[in-house]
């Protein structure tokens, strides 16, 4: 494919049938580009994006592949003339990622090589990534900035690391081989994304039984689970409680929107592969959040203080500056609306996608 055949509003969207590409299907179609899905639907429905074309009014293209399918990309590109990818697919279980390691490395890193390698060849080479705090690993710091050293602590967080010095050699690479169109490269390093799209029509669907706070208090809430254990309350904070950086999930898509014109402006003029992070730069204790659960919805959370989970840390949230300086993007809802979007979705949806 040459560089005339491509079409500057066409995005390749991996994994947007899952909870945040989903979020982002609505947003880039809500600002006028065209959307092409790739989901092998490992963790995710096509109700999802039948919602998201319901929001939007606007329709999109499915193709149901894994990513790790070169011959499936290669014929996507083929066709679909697509000018950036948003990068999502992945898999995202700290805990099962210590189980079975090699599908992580497999499916994140191998998966990842396998999509940069169709770019290369299909000469499409814009991309946004969906990294992840988790990148940072237990430093000391409790706020973190981009330019503090890697070194995640399971392999999930590993399979991250790993591919961010993938894309990073990616665009080295053009340095030395001088190419004409050389890579441009958002690594976004996602803090806790949480709530839902203010519809309550798509939100997080967790398989199973949560892992995650909100997702575990809103089912505690709506009575499908019984008590919410919080993991340590001796931790070295204000209420001895673990702090995190929650960010709605609509805040987060509409980082991605500003690094893919960030990758069209000045900034990635001469191609490269930069980090970013996306949080609030604001803290909330596990108790914290419990509260403001308790009061957006005035339902009561039953929970227990129960031991540390094993590799948890005591406080992280963002330094979002650099984001703000170059993409000029920063969260705009507060932990109010995280928490009614995430019980609106809960409450409209109870079961989550029923397909
Ligand atoms: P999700 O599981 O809801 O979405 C991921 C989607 O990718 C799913 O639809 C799944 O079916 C698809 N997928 C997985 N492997 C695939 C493959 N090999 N080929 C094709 N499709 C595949 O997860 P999410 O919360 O939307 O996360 C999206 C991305 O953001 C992931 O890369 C995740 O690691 C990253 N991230 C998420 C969080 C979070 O807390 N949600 C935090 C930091 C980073
Ligand atoms: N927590 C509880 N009880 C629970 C679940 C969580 O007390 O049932 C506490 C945790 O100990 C932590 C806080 O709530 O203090 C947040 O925990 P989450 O599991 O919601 O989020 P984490 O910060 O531990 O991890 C998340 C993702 C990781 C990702 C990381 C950074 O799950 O995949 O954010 O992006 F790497």
């Amino acid at each position: 494919m040459n560089q005339n055949s491509i079409n500057h509003k066409n995005i390749l969207v991996t994994g947007g049938a899952g909870y945040v590409g989903s979020h982002a299907c609505v947003e880039l179609l809500q600002s006028g580009f065209n959307v092409v899905v790739v989901d092998n639907l490992c963790n995710s429905k096509t109700e999802s994006l039948s919602r998201v074309q319901h929001i939007t009014g606007r329709p999109l293209t499915f193709y149901q592949h894994d990513i790790r399918d070169k011959s499936a990309l290669a014929d996507i590109f083929a066709k679909e003339a697509i000018s950036t990818v948003m990068h999502f697919a992945g898999l995202k279980a700290v805990g099962e990622s210590c189980e079975k390691p090699a599908l992580y490395y497999d499916n994140n890193v191998y998966g990842t090589l396998a999509l940069t390698e169709a770019m290369a060849d299909a000469n499409v080479k814009k991309l946004v990534f969906s990294s992840s705090a988790t990148v940072y690993g237990a430093s000391d710091c409790r706020q973190y900035s981009e330019d503090l050293p890697l070194g995640a602590i399971n392999p999930y967080g590993r399979s991250k690391v790993m591919i961010e010095a993938v894309l990073r050699d990616l665009s080295a690479a053009d340095t030395i081989n001088q190419h004409k169109s050389p890579w441009k490269i958002a690594l976004l390093r996602y803090f806790n994304p949480i709530g839902a799209h203010e519809s309550g029509q798509i939100g997080e669907d967790p398989d199973g039984i949560p892992n995650n706070l909100l997702p575990y208090i809103s089912q505690v809430a709506i009575g499908k689970l019984a008590q919410l254990s919080v993991f340590g309350n001796d931790y070295p904070t204000p209420d001895g409680t673990g702090i995190r950086d929650y960010i709605h999930v609509v805040d987060l898509v509409k980082g991605h929107i500003k690094a893919i014109n960030a990758l069209e402006g000045e900034a990635f003029k001469s191609g490269g592969c930069k980090a970013y992070n996306l949080g609030t730069g604001q803290g909330y204790s596990v108790l914290e959040m419990i509260n403001a659960f308790e009061t957006v919805t005035g339902q009561r959370i039953n929970y227990k203080i129960a031991p540390r989970r094993t590799g948890d840390l005591a406080e992280c949230f963002a330094n979002p500056a650099l984001a703000l300086k170059e993409l000029g993007w920063k969260a705009e809802k507060n932990l109010d609306d995280m928490v009614a979007d995430t019980w609106n979705w809960q409450t409209k949806n109870p079961q989550g996608y029923i397909q």
